[in-house]
């Protein structure tokens, strides 16, 4: 251990303090981290009370989470990190469908529910139904294929965030593909809307003048053997924040036309009223 630990000798003692760590990989991960963490305090040259504040901060942002919020992995989705993460360990075939963030409210099962089911279990907002296939890169279909959805209501909650007004698995449900990888099913419009804000994080949002708002979106996550799962969402085209999600969690490739279909024949096929609104999402898998 070094002694007289000055502004030139710091980086280098604490990163050979850890020099002796057994495991390669965190070897390497505690260096970089003190040679970055050291470069940034030097660039913003703390005082004594911005430190306190930062100190204060993570240590908030600790006790806001239990066991349904997760305020350290918002702060990571606000600040970029979880899509950075994400494109990092995304890497596929060009034609495999784009991922994005889990995001905190996928917190309950989804339940099983049949091809053509309705998640919308309260029958309120703009009805809609939800169609697609599930294929490997090379288009071959994949059957039994698991689709897992999950979705906030018209006025942008999801049921874990209402549990006086949702039933548990409102706007949720596992899908299993048909023999052509296909899978449908029925549910209203989601609404754009704000990511909580009553804790840190939001106060980080409010400091910057940031919107704390997604756009309208459908989470997915689907998986068929053999197959590498993908955790994505569709959004809503044409919904509001889609230039400016607060989580930066946009892709172009996952915008879908929710068209609106005014066709009294479609809608009693598909046991929606009239008009409706259609999306249609392929996703592709690559192999595993
Ligand atoms: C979500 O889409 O559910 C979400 C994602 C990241 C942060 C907050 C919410
Ligand atoms: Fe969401």
């Amino acid at each position: 251990m070094a002694t007289d630990f000055t502004e030139d000798t710091a980086t280098a003692a604490v990163v050979e303090s850890f020099s002796k760590t057994p495991d390669p990989r965190l070897r390497e991960i505690l260096g970089s981290l003190t040679r970055h963490l050291h470069a940034f305090v030097r660039d913003i040259e703390p005082t004594t009370q911005e430190w306190e504040q930062a100190i204060a901060f993570l240590t908030a942002t600790g006790q806001k989470c239990d066991a349904t919020r997760q305020e350290f992995i918002l702060l990571s989705d606000v600040l970029g990190v979880s899509m950075l993460v994400e494109a990092i360990n995304d890497r596929k075939a060009a034609a495999a469908t784009d991922s994005t963030v889990l995001g905190p409210f996928h917190v309950v099962d989804s339940p099983p529910r049949e091809l053509g089911d309705s998640i919308d279990l309260l029958d309120t907002g703009e009805p809609c139904v939800v169609t697609g296939r599930v294929v490997s890169v090379d288009g071959t279909p994949l059957p039994r294929a698991l689709v897992d959805v999950w979705q906030c209501n018209e006025d942008g909650f999801y049921d874990v965030q209402q549990p006086d007004l949702q039933p548990l698995g409102n706007g949720r449900g596992l899908f299993t593909t048909d023999a052509e990888g296909a899978f449908l099913f029925r549910t209203i419009v989601p609404s754009y809307y704000p990511i909580p804000t009553d804790g840190p994080v939001g106060d980080l949002l409010a400091a910057g003048e940031r919107h704390p708002y997604r756009p309208a979106h459908i989470h997915f996550i689907a998986g068929a053997e053999g197959h590498a799962p993908v955790t994505t969402h569709i959004f809503v085209a044409g919904s509001p924040y889609l230039e400016s999600d607060a989580v930066f969690a946009v892709k172009k490739s996952l915008v879908e036309e929710f068209s609106v279909v005014d066709d009294p024949v479609q809608a009693a096929a598909y046991g929606v009223a009239n008009p409706f609104r259609l999306a249609n999402f392929d996703i592709v898998l690559q192999s595993s």
